[in-house]
Formats: C-alpha cells, sequence, structure tokens
C-alpha cells in the first residue's frame, strides 16, 4: 500500500454523446456511441493519486440515485477508498450531459444536483492525521475548510485545486491551504479578469493569494505550463511537448498527482515535474480517467 491521500470535493457524472459534428439548433441527431464516466475535480484527482500508487481515499457527496451510486461504484473499481463518499438520502447527483463532436468540440451542460447538504459534521476528521496529504477542490468551500483545519494542526500539507469560485470562498480556504493551484479561469475568478492579461498580472494575482497564508500559489496555463510562486520566488514549470489527444481532466489529475507527490516529501519543483508529466501522458490518451498513466509509464517518461 502506498501512503495515504485524502482528496474531498466535488464528484459528477458525464453522460457522453459522440457525434460527428456538434449540433447548430434543434433538432434529433444521432450519436455514435454512450457512455457513463465520472469526473469532477476532486473524484479525478483521487483517481490519479490512486492510480500512481497512493492509497487513496475520497471524501465527497451525492445524492442516493443511480448516478451516486454509478460514481461510487466506478471510484471502487479504480481501487479508490469510497467508505466516505456519502450518497444522501433524497438528494439528487450532479450530472452533466456532454455532446462530443468527432474533432473533440464539447458541449456540455450540468445539473448541479439538489438537496445535498453542507454540514461537514459527519466528516471523519480523526481521520486526517494518518494521512500523508490532503487535497481539496473550492466546491464544498465548508468542507475544504474543515479538513484544511484538521490537516494544518496535524501538519499534513494541504493542495487546493482553484478552480472557478467567488471571492469569498477563496477567502474562507486560502488561509488554511499550503498549496493553492489554480487554473486560468480560477486565477481570474480570484484576481479578476487582467491577473490574465500579462505575466506582470499574473504574479500580482499570485502574490495577492500567498499573502493570504499558502507557501506555494500556482497557476496551470494548459499547454503553456505551470507558473509558481513559493519564499524563493518566481518560477517556471513548462508543459511536455506530447502529441495531444484528449486534454479532458489534465487539471484535476494535475493536482492528483501533486498532492501524492508532497505526501511523498518531494520539492515543490519535483512536484511540479512529475503532475506536469502525469498531466501530459493523459493527454495522449482519451478519457479523463481512463488516459490517466501509471506510476511506471511515468517513471520511464521521465528518464
Ligand atoms: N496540451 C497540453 N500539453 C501538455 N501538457 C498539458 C496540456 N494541457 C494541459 N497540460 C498539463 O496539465 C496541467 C493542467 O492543465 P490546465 O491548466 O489546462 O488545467 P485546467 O485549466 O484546470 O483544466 P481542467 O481542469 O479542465 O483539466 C498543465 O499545467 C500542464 O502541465
Ligand atoms: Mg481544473
Amino acid at each position: 500500500m502506498g501512503i495515504r491521500v485524502i482528496c474531498l470535493g466535488n464528484t459528477t457524472l458525464d453522460k457522453v454523446w459522440p457525434v460527428r459534428e456538434l449540433p447548430a439548433g434543434g433538432g434529433k441527431y444521432r450519436a455514435s456511441d454512450y457512455l457513463e464516466v465520472g469526473g469532477g475535480m476532486a473524484a479525478n484527482a483521487a483517481v490519479a493519486a490512486s492510480r500512481l500508487g497512493a492509497d487513496c481515499a475520497y471524501w465527497g457527496r451525492a445524492g442516493d440515485d443511480d448516478a451516486g451510486l454509478a460514481m461510487r461504484r466506478e471510484m471502487a473499481a479504480y481501487g479508490v477508498d469510497v467508505a466516505h463518499f456519502r450518497l444522501f438520502a433524497g438528494a439528487r447527483s450532479s450530472i452533466s450531459a456532454v455532446i462530443v463532436s468527432q474533432d473533440g468540440e464539447r458541449m456540455i451542460v450540468n445539473f448541479r444536483g439538489t438537496g445535498i447538504p453542507d454540514d461537514t459534521a459527519w466528516l471523519p476528521l480523526d481521520l486526517v492525521p494518518a494521512a500523508a496529504a490532503i487535497h481539496a477542490d473550492i466546491r464544498w468551500v465548508e468542507g475544504a475548510g474543515a479538513i484544511f483545519a484538521a490537516a494544518r494542526r496535524a501538519g499534513i500539507p494541504t493542495v487546493l485545486d482553484g478552480e472557478t469560485a467567488t471571492e469569498a470562498a477563496f477567502s474562507a480556504v486560502l488561509p488554511w491551504t499550503d498549496h493553492a493551484i489554480f487554473s486560468e479561469p480560477g486565477l481570474r475568478s480570484f484576481a479578476g479578469a487582467e491577473s490574465l492579461q500579462n505575466d506582470a498580472n499574473r504574479r500580482a494575482a499570485l502574490t495577492k493569494a500567498r499573502a493570504l497564508g499558502c507557501r506555494v500559489a500556482a497557476v496551470t496555463r494548459g499547454g503553456k505550463g505551470t507558473l509558481w510562486l513559493d519564499e524563493h520566488g518566481f518560477h517556471q514549470q513548462p508543459a511536455f511537448a506530447v502529441p495531444v489527444v484528449d486534454t479532458t481532466g489534465a487539471g484535476d489529475v494535475f493536482h492528483g498527482a501533486y498532492a501524492l507527490a508532497m505526501g511523498e516529501g518531494q520539492s515543490v519543483a519535483q512536484a511540479m515535474r512529475f503532475a506536469s508529466a502525469v498531466a501530459a501522458l493523459k493527454c495522449t490518451r482519451r478519457g479523463g480517467r481512463a488516459g490517466i498513466p501509471t506510476r511506471t509509464e511515468v517513471a520511464d517518461f521521465l528518464k
């Protein structure tokens, strides 16, 4: 068994219809296939950490409906501990309709679910000190705040997936975060549209995040790589040049790999390189989860 990593946050079920080209308007269209695959930032990160060798647990919430059961079953099949993936009676899970064209263009309609409580009293926070690293996304602010506070008390590193959220959400969670890794849309929602306009503005936005108490503030920029700020200053990790087939979940997988690396005691620079390699390899294959490489594949790639 590898080291213990706990990932807390979003889970969603994608119902995917591949079509030749995206519908231009109303009407009836034929799909060449149909599949149901789990997604969501923390849920995908948990699958990634597990596939890379962690003893990984996912803590999250869904409804006790067919979608909730399907998500839990799929994650368990990937080897993730789902004992605290809770399905709430009467609640409805988050699901998305995904229409994807042959050239990879997507149309996504998401239903966020209903009746899922924000209350955190059921979280088994006494299990946090046994973990080596904690990851959470920003979707369940109360949950992220609770698990990060428990991790801070136990001296365990925490990694935040800073996707799009409100300023209030970031203000609540960032003071408890050790490693805040934003996506570009996430950084924009935290620091305003100008934060993406040029390098100076990007750096100012990361400086603002770090001023709230994080040790590391970073932004992932797809094929342009990752910029981060730590106690020594700004650094860059270029993206690996790979034949890209499907970037679905690259950011989520990056976070799962980074959290695992932190748990293993890798340096920030090593972790950024490792997570970039994992995400790049994922981009060479189809599927947010099915495309995640094994540890051996990553090691071979980095040689
Ligand atoms: N085209 C690419 N080529 C190589 N690496 C990539 C590519 N796209 C993404 N990556 C790797 O994955 C990391 C995360 O990607 P990105 O910044 O697109 O995440 P994101 O915006 O959170 O997207 P999502 O969460 O939807 O996957 C990047 O920093 C990079 O290391
Ligand atoms: Mg992301």
